[in-house]
C-alpha cells in the first residue's frame, strides 16, 4: 500500500497522463486552438493546465473558494467560477457552451458541507453533460477501474461501492475492464442522445485509473430513455464476480 501511495503522490505521472490525452487529441487532427474548454472540477488546475494552454478558451469551475488565488495566477485569462458544479448543471443551462468538457471529479464519495457522501464520482453530473454541448463536443473524464477501498473508511467505502453497482450494474466493481466501460459509456451516452464519433481510454495510472475521452454530437432522433442493458447483458455475464 505504501508503495502505491507513492505511486499517487507522484503528479508528474497524473501530468503525463493528461499530456498524452493532448497528444491523442493532436494526433486525431483536433485543432485545439479553435476551441473553447472547462473543467467543472477545477482544484488547483495541476493537470488541466497542459490542456488548458492549448485551448483557445479555458474556463474553471471549482467549488472551494480556496483554490481561487491559485487558479487565478496559474489561469490569468480565465473565466473562474466558484460554484457546485453538479447543482449549476441540475437546474436549467442558458449560459456558454463549450468545445471540450473536462471532469476530473473526487475519485469516491463526497460533498459539500454535512452532505459528504451526497456525490460520486461523475455519477450524479454526467447526465447533465449535453447541457454544456452545443453540436459536438470532447468529454473528458477519469474512470476508476479497479478503486482501493482503505479498510478505515469501511462505512464511506461501502456507500461508494453501492454506488458503483447502482451506476455500472450487477458486476465486479472492484475491477471492471477497459471494454465494457467504453461500452457502457457508448450506452450512457446514446441514452442521452450523444452519438458517438469516437471513444478512446488512455491509462493516468495502470491499472487504477484511466482517462476515458469520447467525442460526441447531438442527436435530436429520439431514443429510449434507459441503458440498453440487453445488448449489454453479455458482457455483464463477462465482469460478474
Ligand atoms: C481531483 S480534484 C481536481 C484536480 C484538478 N482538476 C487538477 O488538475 O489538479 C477535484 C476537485 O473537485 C472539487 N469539487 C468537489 N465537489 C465539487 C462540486 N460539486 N462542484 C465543483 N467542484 C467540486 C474539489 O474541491 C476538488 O478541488
Amino acid at each position: 500500500m505504501k508503495d502505491l501511495k507513492k505511486i499517487i503522490s507522484e503528479k508528474k505521472l497524473f501530468r503525463s497522463g493528461m499530456k498524452n490525452v493532448v497528444q491523442y487529441l493532436l494526433s486525431k487532427n483536433i485543432k485545439l486552438g479553435e476551441l473553447s474548454g472547462v473543467e467543472i472540477f477545477g482544484g488547483t488546475g495541476e493537470t488541466d493546465i497542459f490542456l488548458a494552454e492549448k485551448l483557445k478558451i479555458f474556463e474553471i469551475w471549482e467549488i472551494d473558494r480556496n483554490c481561487f488565488v491559485e487558479l487565478k495566477k496559474k489561469f490569468s485569462k480565465s473565466k473562474i467560477d466558484i460554484c457546485n458544479s453538479i447543482e449549476k448543471l441540475e437546474k436549467e443551462y442558458n449560459d456558454t457552451k463549450f468545445d471540450v468538457i473536462v471532469m476530473d471529479n473526487p475519485m469516491n464519495v463526497y460533498g459539500p458541507n454535512k452532505e459528504s457522501t451526497k456525490y460520486c464520482e461523475h455519477f450524479d453530473i454526467l447526465e447533465n453533460i449535453y447541457k454544456l454541448i452545443n453540436k459536438e463536443a470532447i468529454i473528458i473524464f477519469l474512470v476508476n477501474k479497479k478503486p482501493f477501498f482503505y479498510n478505515k473508511l469501511h462505512k464511506k467505502n461501502l456507500i461508494w461501492k453501492n454506488r458503483r453497482k447502482e451506476f455500472y450494474g450487477d458486476i465486479d466493481v472492484e475491477n471492471i475492464g477497459s471494454y465494457y466501460l467504453i461500452k457502457f459509456y457508448e450506452e450512457y451516452f446514446n441514452k442521452n442522445k450523444l452519438e458517438i464519433i469516437f471513444s478512446k481510454n488512455i491509462p493516468r495510472h495502470h491499472p487504477h485509473l484511466d482517462y476515458f475521452i469520447f467525442k460526441v454530437r447531438k442527436n435530436e432522433v429520439e431514443v429510449i430513455n434507459s441503458i440498453d442493458w440487453i445488448s449489454l447483458n453479455p458482457l455483464l455475464e463477462r465482469y460478474k464476480k
